[in-house]
């Protein structure tokens, strides 16, 4: 499917229109490619200690630079419809679920 990227920040930026200017010093999008990289990571390790640490602590650092946990929280679900939208057809039952299971325990830690 490619770079999801750009289509993370684009629809990101749709959605939450305030949280562009924050940006504006990741003039390469270094940050921002790694903030999509460190949110796969988290994803994918959800069953140890990692992922649920690393988003724990996260959501409190964004929270100080003016990012509230609520828009934290909805960029996993951002980058699930890009992949799901970039996916199409290949979209399968299963990908539904295992996203959806995720992005629940997810929610859990991001509103703990
Ligand atoms: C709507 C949600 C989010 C917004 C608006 C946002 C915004 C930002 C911004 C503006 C920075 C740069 C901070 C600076 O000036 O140094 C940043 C850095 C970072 N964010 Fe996010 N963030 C969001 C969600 C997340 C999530 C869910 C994660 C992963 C759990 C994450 C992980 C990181 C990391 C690791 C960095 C540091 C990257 C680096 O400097 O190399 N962010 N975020």
């Amino acid at each position: 499917m490619g770079d999801p990227t750009p289509l993370v920040y684009a629809r990101l930026f749709a959605e939450l229109p305030e949280t562009e200017a924050l940006f504006v010093r990741d003039t390469l999008g270094a940050v921002r490619g790694e903030m999509l990289a460190v949110a796969f990571q988290c994803l994918l390790d959800l069953d140890g200690s990692y992922g649920a640490n690393f988003i724990a602590a996260e959501r409190v650092n964004h929270d100080a630079f003016g990012v509230a946990p609520e828009a934290f929280a909805r960029f996993f679900p951002i980058v699930r419809d890009v992949c799901r939208e970039s996916l199409g057809a290949d979209w399968t039952a299963e990908f539904e679920r295992a996203w959806a299971e995720r992005l629940e325990r997810v929610a859990g830690l991001v509103h703990a």
